[in-house]
């Protein structure tokens, strides 16, 4: 596994404590109200992560069976912390591009800011219409561009003033790389899916301190692997974002722009 999609050590405990509550709870709860108008009875989630997604979908539809899966297990037993595992959720390791499931057994299959990790995107849509039943649907969310997500976007400017020159690339390289409407139609397209929708999804983030977002960003996403490669210990980076957030920010929490792209085909 590249460094860029290890959800390892102390990351997912702090990705599923403080980034996703400040970031992700509002499209979790756009996009499972989105796959509830499909009314499935059964769900596969892939790359599931520690559960954001997967909780709403385990509230809004109390009927279905809820299939979890993530490529790193450590992410999954964070998310079974807070929704153990039942006789309508299963937690199960799985790599997106290589589902270890039966052709068309699943109503549903969803993927909450996880496509960007995954080097063969090809193949990950592939599996997916293989695993839906014939009409199913793939409801998925990308982040928009960097711009587009603020928060994001100043500890990418406080990282570049701490390292000029040599600024490091995680979000730019990753998680706000996959956002071009048209490729991702395409994609969809290229794997058989048919009544491809896209569209734009914005929020704000929840307010936060400069500390809470240098510690988040910092050390709860693999850029903590990138930064403790090469660029020094990552508690002392960590304090440095805080201290150039806090200069801006004067103590008043910030609440800044999100967005998402959110896509959809049927198998
Ligand atoms: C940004 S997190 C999103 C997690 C969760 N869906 C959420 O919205 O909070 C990205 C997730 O993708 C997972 N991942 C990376 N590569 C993967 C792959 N090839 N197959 C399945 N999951 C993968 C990571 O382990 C991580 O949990």
């Amino acid at each position: 596994m590249s460094a860029d999609a290890a959800f390892t050590g102390s990351i997912p405990e702090l990705y599923d404590t403080v980034l996703v509550p400040m970031v992700f709870t509002d499209f979790s709860a756009d996009l499972a109200a989105h796959v509830a108008t499909g009314d499935p009875a059964t769900v596969l989630e892939t790359a599931a992560g520690t559960g954001a997604l997967t909780r709403e979908l385990h509230r809004i539809l109390p009927e279905a069976t809820i299939t979890a899966t993530d490529l790193n297990p450590a992410m999954l037993g964070q998310a079974a912390k807070a929704l153990p595992a039942s006789e309508r959720i299963r937690w199960q390791q799985a790599d997106a591009q290589s589902l270890p499931f039966e052709d068309e057994s699943f109503d549903a299959v969803v993927n909450q800011f996880g496509l960007m990790f995954v080097p063969d995107r090809a193949r990950a849509y592939a599996e997916a219409r293989r695993v839906l039943r014939p009409g199913g649907r793939l409801s998925a969310a990308v982040w928009s561009t960097l711009e587009d997500n603020e928060a994001a976007l100043l500890v990418e400017q406080a990282l570049a003033s701490l390292f000029p020159g040599r600024p490091p690339r995680f979000f730019r390289r990753v998680p706000f790389a996959y956002n071009d409407e048209d490729l991702i139609r395409s994609e969809l397209e290229a794997a058989g899916f048919s009544g491809i929708a896209a569209h734009t999804v914005e929020h704000q983030n929840a307010p936060a301190s400069a500390r809470a977002i240098a510690v988040s960003h910092v050390r709860g996403t693999p850029l903590a692997n990138e930064l403790s490669e090469g660029y020094g210990d990552l508690g002392r980076i960590t304090e440095e974002v805080a201290r150039l957030l806090e200069a801006r920010f004067r103590g008043v929490p910030f609440a800044g722009k999100t967005s998402a792209v959110f896509l959809t085909g049927a198998a």
